[in-house]
């Protein structure tokens, strides 16, 4: 059991709505997007794992991916598996949590994650992780060189603003040791931090994220940064270091620091309809995620870390955002006008997310557990169309 004094890594309020630190030019872009929380600790339902796909699958009106999300073909040889026909490598990246990565119930495996890897393989050349817990940076390493899929994927580091930088060196000790067993070579960058500066200024009352007071949590973070920076120039590596937040929520000296920015932006939390949302996650992130780094010296490369849409709420009160409801229709709505687009228009975004997340439906509900393209069991989610255009 860890210390209470320790949060839970991105323990936060679901379903708050965040205000924007600074008014904003217009009036949809009132509303911050925030990110949904990810590497919480939460309960994990092991049985969700390699094995129980084939059952489902007889019992239920899912397109058929028995052959892909079963896994290998050739139990022995994981890079050894059938595609599956309705998925296609449209997307820039996806945003990926293995089951069972949270502490301190660790409950996730090789063999879940290799099958993850298999899945996604055919729908994008990139994932992101969040954090490092629970040896999940080996594991989806490990998975790729044992696929030999095409796959770069972020690895993550979620340090809590409240810990005295535990969960941080916990964290970069795995990282380090994953990176020295495996190498650089399907490695995109280290993202060191998770809506930390979020949490840092809703934790603390503070509404300038650029503030005096809002400076002593960026000065925690910087430290993270900083430290990673070392750690890598000490095993002699050269990869990209990067932040993640939500869109409205980086600090400037944070991301003057890094190599790479990840803006969470989320049409369903500022209530933007279905039919606006790809527009809208276009235009508000141009304007507060790559002007601002454009207008820094180091320019650090900006990507949308998370946007997506749920397919539904837990509780009747958050089934609908005051404009669309949450539903597979409009996440395909969301698909089909948000992912070719952003490819052509050479945006870089990681899709939120692979698959529903039943610890955070447990401990959250609401939408937080539903927006996966796919079922918690690997199944495509009944009536979405994975969009046909290839990503670059
Ligand atoms: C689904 O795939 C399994 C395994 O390949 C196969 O036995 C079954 O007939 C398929 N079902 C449908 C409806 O295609
Ligand atoms: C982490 O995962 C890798 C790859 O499966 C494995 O070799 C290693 O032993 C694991 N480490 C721990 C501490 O479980
Ligand atoms: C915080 O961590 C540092 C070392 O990382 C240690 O020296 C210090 O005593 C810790 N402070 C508290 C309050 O635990
Ligand atoms: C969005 O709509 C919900 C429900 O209609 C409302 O409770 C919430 O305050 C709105 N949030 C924003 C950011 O406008
Ligand atoms: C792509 O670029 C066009 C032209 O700037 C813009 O109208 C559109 O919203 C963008 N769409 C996406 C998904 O990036
Ligand atoms: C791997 O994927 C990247 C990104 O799409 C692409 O640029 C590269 O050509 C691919 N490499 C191979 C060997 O297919």
């Amino acid at each position: 059991m860890e210390g209470s004094h320790e949060p839970k890594l991105g323990a936060y309020t679901p379903g708050s709505r965040w205000m924007q630190p600074q008014p904003a030019k217009s009036n949809r872009k009132k509303w911050i997007v925030m990110g949904i929380l990810v590497a919480v600790v939460g309960a994990i339902i092991i049985a969700v794992v390699v094995g129980v796909v084939v059952s489902h699958n007889k019992s239920s009106n899912n397109k058929n991916l028995s052959t892909s999300s079963s896994g290998s073909s050739d139990p022995n040889d994981p890079s050894q598996f059938t595609k599956d026909t309705n998925l296609h490598q449209s997307l820039y990246g996806i945003a990926y949590t293995p089951v069972g990565s949270q502490l301190p119930d660790c409950g996730n495996s090789l063999a879940a994650v290799i099958q993850d890897i298999q899945i996604m393989s055919q729908l994008t050349p990139r994932v992101r992780l969040y954090g490092a817990d629970c040896n999940q940076s080996a594991l989806v390493l490990e998975a790729i060189k044992q696929t030999k899929v095409n796959m770069t994927v972020y690895l993550g580091n979620y340090p809590v603003p409240t810990d005295n930088g535990t969960a941080y060196t916990r964290q970069r000790d795995v990282l380090k040791q994953a990176i020295q067993t495996y190498g650089t070579e399907h490695i995109g960058g280290v993202t060191v931090g998770n809506e930390f500066m979020l949490n840092y200024v809703t934790g603390n009352g503070i509404t300038d994220v650029n503030s005096a007071a809002a400076n002593v949590g960026a000065q925690i973070l910087l430290g993270n940064i900083q430290d990673t920076q070392s750690m890598l120039q000490s095993l002699g590596v050269s990869l990209p270091v990067g932040n993640a937040d939500a869109g409205s929520y980086f600090s400037n000296e944070v991301l003057a620091a890094v190599n790479y920015g990840m803006a969470n932006v989320h049409p369903w939390f500022a209530n933007v309809s279905a039919q606006a949302s790809a527009g809208w996650t276009a235009d508000f992130f141009a304007e507060q995620d790559v002007a601002l780094a454009n207008g820094l010296a180091n320019k650090p490369t900006m990507y949308i870390a998370e946007t997506g849409w749920p397919t539904k709420s837990s509780d009747a009160g958050n089934a609908n955002n005051g404009a669309s409801d949450a539903s597979v229709a409009n996440l395909q709505t969301f698909l089909d006008t948000f992912v070719c687009q952003a490819n052509a228009n050479g945006t870089g975004y990681f899709f939120f997310e692979f698959a529903d997340e039943d610890w955070k439906d447990k401990q959250f509900g609401g939408v937080e557990g539903w927006w996966g393209l796919f079922n918690q069991d690997r199944t495509l989610k009944s009536g979405i169309t994975i969009p046909n255009c290839q990503t670059s």
